[in-house]
């Protein structure tokens, strides 16, 4: 079970599950906007965080780090694990069925989640999602940049992926949003950050499931989003009978952050169609 997660509001569950390299304080407008509203928003962390920045501190004597270092190597964060985590949360906070919203990693999770547990869910939001599977190629660049991770640290990740994440607009008008993303990439635990990257490398093809989801589903993508092609968003609403798809404006990959306004009022419209005894 996740041990860190906000919890907030009162009122028909929605959980909130994270994108890759992140936490949970990605959704900070999203929990205080939805708790104001009248739902309960959970958000766990899956990957951990840390306040080392660095796997390699000079401190830990040798034996021990090459020990650890080998662990770490080893180690892998399936999107099974995951989703199996967010319903043993479910299980503690003695939730029978929630609305799951996953961004990105936290879409692969919503897939695995909906396939393990149907009854769960009463709605499904999937944000900057992609359903097909890694190929070859993916595979290797995965374990390539877990590789990276381990020996170099967050802050090449953060250097990479920053440029790709946002808006052209987000990174030049908000300075805000661009720093809280650095933030919590520098915060993630490489050796969670790694595994979290052997989980995606081995994770299903989700293209064949879409027929056999049932729950109403709300399709986001961002308009500018690098890390995920349009094309994605369009074949998971054309498999998924009861979906449909809403594309946000001056929007990268993180859209919920870079436009949280947008995002919110997206997400209550179709969390209130769901819930309409609320
Ligand atoms: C994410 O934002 O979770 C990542 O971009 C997911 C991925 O690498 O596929």
């Amino acid at each position: 079970m996740p041990q860190s997660y906000d919890d907030e509001g009162d009122g028909p569950a929605v959980f909130l599950l994270h994108g890759y390299p992140f936490n949970r304080s990605m959704w900070r407008e999203q929990i205080d906007f939805l708790s104001a509203d009248g739902f309960r928003a959970i958000a766990p962390d899956l990957i951990g965080i840390s306040d080392k920045l660095q796997l390699v501190a000079d401190s830990i004597e040798h034996e021990t780090l090459r020990q650890r270092q080998a662990e770490a190597y080893r180690t892998i964060r399936t999107m099974e694990s995951m989703a199996r985590d967010v319903s043993a949360l479910m299980d503690d906070l003695k939730i029978d069925q929630a609305v799951i919203c996953g961004l990105s990693m936290g879409a692969y999770v919503a897939f695995e989640f909906v396939h393990l547990f149907p009854t769960r869910v009463r709605a499904l939001v999937l944000a900057g999602a992609r359903a097909q599977g890694p190929d070859e190629d993916e595979k290797q660049s995965r374990e390539q940049q877990a590789h990276r991770i381990l020996t170099e640290g967050m802050g090449l990740v953060a250097g990479a992926m920053l440029p790709k994440l946002l808006a052209p607009r987000t990174l030049a008008e908000k300075p805000n949003v661009v720093s809280r993303v650095r933030e919590m990439i520098l915060r993630t635990d490489p050796r969670g950050a790694a595994a979290a990257q052997r989980g995606m490398a081995a994770r299903r093809d989700y293209s064949n499931d879409l027929t056999d989801i049932d729950a109403p589903t709300l399709i986001i993508a961002g308009r500018q989003d690098a890390v995920r092609k349009a094309e994605d968003a369009e074949f998971i609403r054309r498999g998924l009978g009861n979906s449909r798809l809403e594309i946000i404006d001056d929007a990268g990959h993180l859209m919920n952050m870079e436009q949280p306004e947008v995002f919110n009022r997206l997400l209550l419209s179709f969390i209130g169609e769901a819930e309409p005894h609320r």
